[in-house]
């Protein structure tokens, strides 16, 4: 169910960084339902193939690395120069694995860094010249351990920390030339690489549906709907803003177990 019209976003160009599979495809294809024209990138060529055929005639499916700047610069300039001048960029891709900051290596930390923090910087940065301005908006997905410090997940919780503020720096710089830029943090979406690495058994995704306030996994439409609202007319006044779709995740553990604890 959804409460936008349809074809909300024709005429508009979107581009997804990690848009080939999860969340961020879910959002290229709600995009693309309304009208958007849209372009989608990840490593792996054959998955990006892949994610484009799933979206629809017209759409893009290119491949680069987002660590790699040159690279995604020739993506966005691909999608421009094919689709038009871009008015959604969106940065989604990222990496995680579940391990103790002593299990793992310089490398490892820097590896997620390196894709989630460094890639929102590369993908932003390299498409600003490639913005319809005034009226781009740009979306960086970010996660709950921006603000939760979780074990198993320094990599991760550095990494989304250092999004959440790159998204209102960015939104302070180029407010003045008419581009918005703001966030996504979902909760746990059922169905997606991200849960598959946290909760890998039912009884780890059971147990952390019962902390949530709306007590469920949240759905990669759901999410889908909340990057429409931020790239829509609706919210031309909004930027700097990290919107939870999360089922009330960021409030804490909701478990009633917790509430007698704390009593
Ligand atoms: P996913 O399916 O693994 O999607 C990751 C995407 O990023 C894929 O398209 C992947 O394609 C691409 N990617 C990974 N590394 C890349 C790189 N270095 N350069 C370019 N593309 C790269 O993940 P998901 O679980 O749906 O998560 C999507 C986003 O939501 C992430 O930002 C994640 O942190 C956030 N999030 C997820 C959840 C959840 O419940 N899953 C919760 C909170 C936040 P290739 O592998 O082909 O490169
Ligand atoms: N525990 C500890 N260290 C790990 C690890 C784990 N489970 N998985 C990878 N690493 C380390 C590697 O050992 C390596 O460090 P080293 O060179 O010191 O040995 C470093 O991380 C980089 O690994 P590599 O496999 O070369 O990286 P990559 O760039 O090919 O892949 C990852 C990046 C590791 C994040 C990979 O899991 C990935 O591609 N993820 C994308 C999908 C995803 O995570 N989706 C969920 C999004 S929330």
């Amino acid at each position: 169910m959804s409460a936008f019209k349809d074809n909300l976003l024709a005429g508009k160009v979107a581009f997804v960084a990690g848009g080939t599979s999860g969340i961020n495809l879910g959002i290229a294809r709600r995009y693309a339902e309304l009208g958007a024209k849209v372009a989608v990138a990840g490593r792996n060529p054959q998955k990006a193939a892949a994610a484009a055929g799933s979206i629809g005639a017209g759409a893009l499916g290119l491949s680069c690395d987002v660590r790699d700047y040159g690279a995604i610069r020739a993506a966005l300039e691909q999608a421009a120069g094919t689709l038009g001048p871009l008015d959604i960029v969106i940065s989604g891709a990222a990496g995680n694995f579940v391990a103790p900051a002593m299990g793992m290596s310089a490398n490892g930390f820097r590896t997620v860094v390196d894709i989630d923090l460094n890639g929102t910087f590369n993908v932003f940065r390299a498409s600003f010249d490639l913005l319809r301005r005034p009226g781009a908006a740009l979306i960086a997905i970010t996660a709950g351990q921006a603000i939760n410090p979780a074990p198993l997940q320094a990599h991760v919780c550095a990494a989304k920390a250092g999004i959440n503020q790159l998204i209102r720096v960015l939104a302070m710089e180029w407010g003045p030339s008419g581009v918005r830029v703001n966030g996504i943090s979902p909760g746990p979406i059922a169905g997606t690489e991200g849960m598959a690495r946290l909760t890998p058994t039912d009884e780890a995704a059971q147990a952390l549906a019962g902390r949530i306030p709306l007590r469920r996994y949240g759905e990669i439409a759901e999410v889908a709907e909340s990057a429409v609202f931020l790239v829509s007319e609706s919210a031309r006044y909004v930027t700097g803003a990290i919107l939870d779709c999360d089922g009330g995740s960021q409030l804490g553990d909701a478990s009633e177990r917790r509430g007698v604890g704390l009593m």
